[in-house]
């Protein structure tokens, strides 16, 4: 969580790290602040709340400093107040330092360096990064070019924990020192200008070529050049990525929230995601993959690991790879799955989900399963995060960026890829191919078919005008349809506020059904034409308890029966979520928006989780 933006260049820097500030807002908004060195000294201007409070704080268009760091929080030590906000300064204003990740040890450091004199000013773990490399630039005697770099990775070596820090000393006012363990950094180069950010698309508009820092890397900025090294000191030789994605596909386009954009931009995420992966005469190609028959028949069980949305994309893909493939597949969140000591092998597959790429619980669980021999596999949406330089494969969704805090392209396109990606594995173990070839004929249909669903948003909105002020609201379906009762029940609790739960429809009488009442809404989908009838009978259990209910559907059911039905077009069960989420998706954003709520950045929470 929290976003980091960073600048050296010619420019006013202050300019350029708001803007950065602001699009990195999604990753935190308990407060916001700058640190510029102007005239040799540290400047720190910041202040709790969005980023709209620190660029309305009196002086700051006088910073005239051409580098400078900055910060956007969420907080995990120390409550959302000024004095909790970064930058923060070490107690001889040498040194100021933004932070995100959590420094574990910052107790016994701060116990440490209290004894030496030092005084701290905020409750949080950031503020023992100033004071660390202070004490150690201190203990110092050469004065040489390296001082301050020598004085950074001696901190660094202390400390235990996540973290992505940029750094600013006042005796360097030409040098910015960066470096990063388990949080995201990137570095974007520019003419004589160098910038940093938590992720690419906060400053794609300034540049397209990035380099990216590994764990335990430090860099050195100056306006002309980047140095690398590693944590000996040792240099080290990188070169720049130049990324495809285009700077409007990171601005809101006409739309109100990013959100809906993002909803309306599924047609061409999922057109880019199947890009080139197959024809209909042609067996699934992964450039990035190189799996054989023999290396296949080798896996006897895979997991599926990932959190939120992405791990709802995982139990659609679930049901593709054990249909179409026939290997047993488990699914689980990162953060259950870590610490229950998994059974896995050098016979498993791990497949790991993260938009961002970056979810501390994501990686540490393909840590794990590295660790125990397993061949390990990530989905992401971000070229060169974390999950894809530590797996031994990574393949991408082509979603662009996804700003809003509630995922939507980005689960559209990870159960796309997933089922495109069993198909890959069922054609090279040479299982039904009348079964694929209809699959990837109706995948190809999949687009236009998305095109026609987006169109039923009218009668959605109707509903959420007569929903929104509910206190609870239920979600039901069977097989596919309960992993998608699952995402649409998660999209509407995060950006509505309202609580919901979503079952099995056959588990509802076994508990949950005690609390249907007069006039509680339940959203149901029914897509598999084997289950229709089990579903409705389960929903006729409610509505005879009153429920009002909404009804997502592909089939020919009696439509009189319920309070609203949304038709969506009929597709392949295999895929078939891609369609029936998107109703639920305009749903949750819909009553958000009758409730007057920040639909693109809910309460509490933040777009990349890089914490525990
Ligand atoms: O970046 P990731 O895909 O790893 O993020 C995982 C979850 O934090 C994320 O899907 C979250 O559940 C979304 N906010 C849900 O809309």
């Amino acid at each position: 969580m929290c976003g980091i933006v960073g600048y050296i260049g010619n420019q006013k820097a202050s300019p350029i790290l708001i803007n950065g500030l602001i699009r990195l807002e999604y990753r935190g908004y308990d407060s916001a602040g700058i640190s510029t060195i102007e005239k040799n000294e540290l400047s720190i201007m910041k202040d709790k709340g969005r980023v709209k409070n620190l660029y309305q704080l009196e002086g700051i268009d006088d910073l005239t400093g051409t580098i400078g760091i900055a910060h956007t929080r969420w907080a995990t030590h120390g409550k959302p107040a000024k004095e909790n906000s970064h930058p923060h300064l070490d107690n001889s204003k040498t040194f100021s330092v933004v932070h995100n990740g959590i420094i574990e040890n910052y107790n016994e450091l701060r116990k440490f360096l209290t004894e030496h004199g030092y005084t701290f000013y905020s409750q949080t773990d950031t503020e023992v990064i100033p004071n660390l490399v202070h004490y150690y630039y201190n203990k110092d005697e050469n004065s040489d070019s390296l001082k301050f770099l020598r004085a950074v990775k001696n901190a660094c070596t202390d400390l235990k924990g996540s973290y992505a820090i940029e750094i600013l000393c006042k005796d360097y006012p030409d040098n910015m020192i960066v470096t990063r363990k388990d949080s995201p950094l990137v570095i974007g180069k520019g003419e004589n200008e160098n910038y940093i950010s938590s992720d690419i698309p906060a400053i794609l508009s300034f540049t397209r070529n990035f380099y990216l820092l590994d764990d335990l890397e430090l860099a050195v900025l100056e306006r002309t050049q980047v140095s690398f090294y590693n944590l000996d000191l040792k240099p080290i030789s990188k070169d720049t990525k130049t990324i495809e994605w285009n700077a409007t596909s990171a601005e809101k386009d006409g739309y109100e929230d990013f959100m809906l954009k993002e909803i309306y931009e599924q047609p061409t995420a999922i057109r880019e995601t199947i890009g080139a992966k197959f024809n209909e005469a042609s067996k699934c190609e992964f450039d990035e993959l190189n799996f054989t028959k023999d290396s296949l028949s080798n896996i006897s069980k895979i997991y599926i690991v990932a959190c939120g949305t992405a791990m709802h994309a995982g139990l659609v893909g679930k049901n593709a790879i054990e249909k179409l493939c026939k290997i047993t597949t488990e699914v689980d969140v990162a953060s259950e799955f870590r610490y229950r000591n998994p059974l896995v092998d050098s016979h498993t597959l791990c497949i790991f989900i993260s938009q961002s790429g970056e979810t501390a619980d994501t990686i540490a669980a393909l840590k794990l399963c590295k660790e125990k021999g397993a061949k390990t596999l990530a989905i992401s949406n971000v070229i060169g995060s974390s999950i894809t330089r530590e797996a031994d494969y990574s393949i991408y969704t082509h979603a662009g960026p996804e700003i809003a805090v509630a995922s939507t392209k980005a689960y559209t396109s990870q159960v796309m890829l997933i089922v495109i990606l069993a198909i890959y594995f069922a054609e090279i173990l040479e299982m039904d191919t009348d079964l694929l070839n209809t699959l990837k004929k109706d995948i190809m249909e999949l687009p236009a078919k998305i095109e026609e669903t987006l169109k039923l948003s009218e009668n959605i909105l109707d509903f959420s005008k007569k929903t929104y002020q509910e206190k609870d609201i239920f979600f039901l379906g069977r097989g596919i349809d309960e992993t998608v009762a699952k995402e649409g029940s998660l999209k509407l609790k995060e950006i509505s506020y309202i609580h919901s739960e979503s079952y099995p429809a056959g588990e509802l009488k076994h508990g949950p059904i005690a609390l249907i009442e007069n006039d509680i809404t339940v959203v149901s989908i029914i897509t598999d034409p084997n289950l229709v009838e089990k579903t409705v009978s389960n929903i006729q259990e409610v509505i005879t308890r009153g429920a009002k209910t909404l009804i997502i559907t592909n089939q020919n059911l009696d439509e009189n029966m319920f309070d609203l039905t949304i038709r969506i077009p009929e597709t392949n069960p295999f895929i078939s979520p891609i369609l029936s989420i998107i109703p639920l998706q305009l749903f949750s954003y819909y009553i958000s928006k009758e409730k007057g709520l920040d639909v693109d950045k809910p309460r509490n929470l933040a777009k990349s989780v890089t914490v525990e």
